[in-house]
């Protein structure tokens, strides 16, 4: 949940506002430096130069987070102070497949929980050399009007200019329309790695825009970064961030390992379900639901519930002591598949009466059997 303050001045960039301005930073009793985590990249880092996931054989390494992020901004609409972020970072690779795949999971994820109006923004920030002749040209640029753009942009200028790309202060500023486009500065290496990466989307079917502007609000990035938008809530439509970053493990004391990832926040995802009036996203079905009549199946059904479950199968019973009737009704809302009646008649034979909820059909199955029985029914 915290790590000392250096990770994300050398990980994020002490030229960011996430670190200038957004980060909750502490002393700890010992005098140390401490920060909420403002994201979970850096961490996931840090993480895996401290365990050497890196000397692992299954590599590229894939990893997955969900949990509580802070950053000191000003709340409103999808924007909160504590938000939960889930994200993906891919450790290892540095195949175009991995980060096509990457924003591959992130558009299957919204989809199939019923997101339509999305729309995934592409950009590509090179490698080292073309963001130094791109960081050229954006110096020539602004130098000579810098003295009208805010203190943080001036001293940005020299120190990491693409972030006046980003500053919420001088957004409407005439030069930055005009400002050098990194399109124009990348390089044949980097510029072959994007094609390559629209490529396979392309191949996939999944659209994008390009957008030159997409600089991110991260120090980390060079080559593909990316954004996904929905449908809007307030001012806000970013749903996910992400893109590639290989030199952060280097950055932060491991070997020269490359990355890919993207992180998305749950609060966003929930605006955007309601946006787009989402109801219900719940098509997950249960197996089977056993409904007893009379005490002595009542008893029973523990043991032949925790035999169904042992064997994979999701199951469920009544624990509200309703009638048939109203078991039936509570297997419906649950969407299960199967109803296992049990009662006297049924428990003297040692069977039970098994409904398939689909067709109507129904059939007396012997209790030891109920699981191969289930298992080759279900679809
Ligand atoms: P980010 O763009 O700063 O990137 O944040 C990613 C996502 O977190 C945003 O698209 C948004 O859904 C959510 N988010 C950010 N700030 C807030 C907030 N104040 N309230 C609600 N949601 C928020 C990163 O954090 C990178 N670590 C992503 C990444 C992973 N890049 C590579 N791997």
């Amino acid at each position: 949940m915290f790590e000392y303050t250096d990770l994300f001045q050398r990980g994020v960039g002490d030229t960011t506002d996430i670190v200038q301005k957004e980060m909750y930073t502490f002393e700890d009793r010992g005098g140390r430096s401490l920060t909420l985590r403002p994201e979970g990249t850096a961490s996931v880092v840090r993480a895996f130069v401290e365990h050497k996931l890196f000397g692992r054989p299954n590599q590229p390494t894939k990893l997955f987070y969900i949990g509580p992020m802070f950053r000191y901004e000003r709340p409103q609409s999808g924007r909160m102070r504590q938000f939960t972020q889930f994200g993906v970072e891919a450790l290892g690779s540095s195949d175009p497949a991995i980060d096509a795949e990457v924003i591959a999971l992130a558009m299957t994820f919204y989809r199939q929980l019923g997101l339509k109006n999305l729309k995934l923004v592409l950009n590509s920030l090179g490698d080292p050399e073309s963001r130094k002749a791109h960081r050229e040209a954006l110096i020539a640029h602004f130098k000579p009007s810098i003295h009208e753009f805010c203190k943080d942009c001036q001293n940005r200028l020299e120190k990491n200019p693409l972030r006046i790309l980003d500053c919420k202060v001088d957004h409407d500023h005439p030069l930055m329309a005009s400002a050098p486009s990194i399109t124009d500065y990348l390089n044949p290496a980097s510029h072959d790695y994007f094609e390559q990466v629209k490529a396979i989307l392309d191949d996939m079917g999944i659209a994008y825009e390009l957008d030159p502007t997409l600089v991110r609000g991260l120090d980390y990035y060079n080559h593909t970064t990316f954004e996904i938008m929905g449908a809007s809530f307030g001012a806000i439509t970013t749903l996910t961030g992400g893109g590639r970053y290989n030199g952060l493990v280097s950055e932060l004391g491991g070997p020269e390992t490359p990355g890919v990832g993207f992180a998305l926040s749950i609060e966003r995802l929930l605006l955007a379900l309601e946006a787009e009036k989402v109801t219900s996203t719940n098509t997950e079905r249960l197996d089977c639901f056993v409904a007893a009549i009379g005490d002595k199946a009542k008893q029973k059904t523990p043991g032949i519930l925790y035999n169904l479950r042992r064997a994979g199968l999701s199951a469920e019973r009544d624990y509200m002591d309703r009638k048939v009737k109203a078991q039936f009704k509570q297997a419906d809302r649950l969407l299960a598949k199967f109803v296992i009646v049990i009662g006297d008649e049924e428990l003297e034979k040692q069977a039970a009466n098994v409904k398939n909820m689909a067709t109507g059909e129904q059939q007396e199955v012997s209790i030891s059997e109920l699981v191969d029985y289930l298992r080759s029914n279900i679809k």
